[in-house]
């Protein structure tokens, strides 16, 4: 047993906690340690202890114990039950003015329950998303924090001490309060899904109608990556392209199957938009694109059936049309974020969270996987009007994607006509077309309603509700 001298505690020592307690160390913060198998308490400790002071604890009651006043405790276990069983362990331990934070992937709605079962206990409870992978939470991650302003007060120099920093700013800020830090960790891995799937989709479009080859394709990403496209997912898809497979000299992309997982955090946001009526569908195509590929009955069902010409073109068309891909990958990109700030706007009026957008795009520049250059850009946009309706709202991005219409045009067609699917891009160009558009045939659909369910509609020449009475041909 140890006298109370950590600044905090981290309970769960599998990867991604046990980097968060050595990045802790390693920062100069003394760091209690305990895991349900105590096996890796000790692994830890004989393994990094040079790197910092870490104090084992055997239980939960050690852990506590160890722990400085106002207690921060860490929790790092298997989001869902695990997370929930661990603070019925600790929550009977801790008193007022206590933290528990909750570092994994939680859904917001968890987070909301117990935050405002634990502020009952006079516990402040911190949903922090917590972004990067285990490099990130070794070396500086994006830590986006929810819970109370009390709690961040205390546990803010803590996170900014250990996180990603871009010029010396920390990337770590107070979300907002309750669940709103992990609602935010959800929509940067929706946002991370469309990105990825529209750089897939490039992918495929500079392969089939380019007809470049995988190492082609990843050079012509690293050109793109040295412009506005400069960002993570950009450079590591050009180190996977150029990757060859070891077993058979093949380019390692042709040996990989093409079905792609998901964790579900996809899931979660698209479920969200759902929820807050809010059109996230670039991100929702990305998922349902997952979903598409590895749906091997289907795919069987549907693999003979025609699809469209592919004519050769020239080299000189070839590279005409890589200009065109990066001008819709960009346009496509700039909506597919829009989306998500969108969502996180809806949500912040939902939930009553005060969210500062310009920060949120500030902290995702570094530490996380959608970290891009063009993130400064929408921070400066936000901060310097926060409540900006949308990106395309600020004149240079509306006057990039002015420039980018045509091509982007241009690539959706060329997609479509050549029966190569592109769901991502064409649904950010569609949002684009719906959003712009003077009159939308949502007339007519109020007008289906009325017919069928008197569902009422509004006029565009006089205010009130109206309804028509149908002579109905049946
Ligand atoms: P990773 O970081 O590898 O993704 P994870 O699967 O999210 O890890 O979480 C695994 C951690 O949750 C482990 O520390 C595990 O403890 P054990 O090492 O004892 O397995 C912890 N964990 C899972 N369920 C738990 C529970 N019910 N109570 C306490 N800790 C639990």
């Amino acid at each position: 047993m140890s006298d109370a001298s950590a600044h905090i505690g981290v309970t769960g020592l599998a990867v991604m906690g046990r980097n968060l307690a050595r990045n802790f160390a390693r920062n100069g913060f003394t760091v209690a340690v305990h895991n349900r198998t105590p096996a890796r308490t000790r692994a830890l400790v004989d393994e990094f202890g040079h790197e910092g002071t870490f104090v084992p604890a055997e239980t939960a009651k050690e852990l506590v114990a160890a722990l400085q006043r106002p207690r921060r405790l860490m929790v790092m276990v298997q989001a869902g039950e695990a997370t929930d069983a661990v603070i019925d362990e600790f929550a009977p331990l801790l008193e007022a003015g206590d933290m528990i934070i909750d570092g994994g992937n939680a859904h917001f709605a968890d987070t909301r329950r117990r935050e405002a079962a634990l502020r009952e206990q006079g516990i402040h409870f911190v949903g922090a998303g917590v972004s990067g992978g285990e490099e990130g939470a070794l070396n500086g991650p994006s830590i986006m924090p929810g819970g109370s302003a009390e709690s961040y007060a205390v546990l803010g120099p803590m996170f900014e001490a250990i996180s990603a920093k871009v010029d010396g700013e920390p990337m770590s800020t107070h979300v907002g309060t309750d669940g709103a830090g992990h609602f935010v960790k959800m929509v940067h891995n929706g946002i991370e899904y469309a990105d990825m799937q529209l750089i897939a989709e490039a992918y495929d479009l500079l392969r089939q109608v380019g007809r470049y080859t995988p190492a082609e394709i990843a050079d012509v990403f690293r050109t793109w990556n040295t412009g506005r496209l400069d960002s993570y997912l950009i450079e590591i898809t050009a180190e996977v392209l150029a990757h060859t497979d070891a077993d058979t000299g093949l380019p390692f992309v042709d040996i990989v199957a093409d079905a792609a997982g998901q964790k579900g955090t996809g899931r979660w946001t698209v479920q969200s938009a759902l929820d807050l009526g809010s059109p996230a569908t670039a991100i929702a195509q990305a998922t349902f694109a997952r979903a598409a590929s590895s749906q091997e009955a289907l795919r069987t069902a549907y693999r003979e059936l025609p699809g469209g010409v592919s004519p050769d073109l020239t080299r000189s068309e070839a590279a005409r049309f890589t200009a065109q891909v990066e001008q819709a990958l960009y346009a496509s990109k700039v909506i597919a974020y829009d989306q998500g700030f969108t969502m996180i706007r809806d949500a912040a009026d939902e939930y009553g969270w005060d969210i500062d957008l310009g920060a949120v795009a500030g902290i995702w520049r570094a530490g996380c996987i959608i970290r891009a250059a063009f993130l400064d850009r929408v921070r400066a946009a936000y901060a310097e009007s926060p409540a900006l309706p949308s990106l395309l709202s600020q004149p240079e991005f509306a006057a990039e994607i002015t420039a980018a219409q045509v091509p982007w045009r241009e690539t959706v067609a060329s997609a479509t006509r050549r029966g190569i699917p592109v769901p991502a891009l064409s649904a950010a160009l569609a949002h684009y077309d719906t959003l712009r558009a003077g009159r939308l045939p949502a007339a007519l659909l109020q007008g289906q309603r009325d017919y069928f369910g008197a569902h009422t509609y509004r006029r565009t020449d006089r205010p009130g509700s109206f309804h028509t009475h149908w002579a109905k041909a049946d």
